[in-house]
């Protein structure tokens, strides 16, 4: 198979990082995907440096078996934490969702913010990126853990969720006008996220990295030509009972077919 056809690696705690993926087919809809979700082991968002660094490490070795032309770490915790590490690692090239959201937020005039998970916000690693881009930008960044869970009962646009929402942003000095959604499972919120803080700009991780995805594939990885859809391969450590209800959520599309696998 010449390179360009071959697919694209994307790893998630969860399935979470199916938001990443639904970006991706939006915007790159023949390229062919093999997703994969940790969900035996998830979150990732509470557990310390190393832990997520070795699981990141043993997804990319797990993903190297379909021989994808690139990994895309869609999780923003693996990240923050794990990005460096596979990119040592793997035989293809990685790239995570904070460099691309960090990119955006720069372009931002005025201080931004970032929400994510604790080991996300606890990283630095938005703020790193960021001023790498604009050393002297201001940074606010905010750990919001409760957001995942009402993400996945689907709770998407509700009062409760809403009042969660706005007791995190509340931390935020009202000068940010811009927010980087650091986290998966961010993106269904949005609805109340928006109602939580009006008038907010919503920096969505996974869009911009699919941009990225995109600008990588023009450039020396190419485009996949062998047909016009790609298929799309999910992979879980574990099948929960909900996963269908869930994952579709996510995915924007009915998540079809499921395989699971040891790491
Ligand atoms: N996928 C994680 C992230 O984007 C959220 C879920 C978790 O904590 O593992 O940070």
């Amino acid at each position: 198979m010449s390179r360009n056809d071959r697919p694209i690696g994307v790893f998630d705690s969860g399935i979470g990082g199916l938001t990443v993926v639904h970006a991706l087919r939006q915007r790159l809809p023949q390229e062919e995907i093999v997703y994969l979700g940790d969900t035996a082991r998830v979150p990732y968002g509470t557990k310390s440096h190393h832990t997520i660094e070795r699981y990141t490490l043993q997804a990319g070795e797990a993903l190297q078996a379909f021989d994808p032309k690139l990994l895309v770490i869609a999780c923003n915790t693996a990240s923050a934490h794990g990005l460096p590490a596979l990119q040592a690692a793997s035989p293809c090239p990685v790239v995570g969702v904070i460099a691309p959201g960090a990119e955006a937020a720069s372009k931002e005039v005025g201080p931004v913010g970032v929400i994510g998970t604790l080991a996300t916000v606890q990283s630095g690693a938005y703020e790193q990126a960021i001023r790498r881009h604009k050393p002297d930008a201001a940074v606010h960044s905010v750990a919001c853990p409760l957001l995942v869970a009402l993400a996945e009962e689907g709770w998407l646009d509700d009062p409760l969720t809403e009042s969660v929402c706005r007791r995190y942003l509340n931390a935020l000095p009202f000068e940010v006008k811009a927010v980087v959604l650091g986290c998966t499972h961010y993106p269904v919120l949005k609805a109340s996220l928006d109602r939580a803080r009006p008038g907010t700009r919503w920096i969505d991780s996974g869009e911009v990295t699919a941009q990225a995805v995109e600008r990588l594939l023009k450039g020396s990885l190419g485009f996949r030509t062998a047909s016009p859809r790609g298929s799309l391969k999910v992979l879980l450590t574990d099948a929960s009972s909900r996963l269908q209800e869930v994952g579709s959520r996510f995915l924007g599309e009915p998540l079809a077919h499921v395989e699971v696998v040891d790491l």
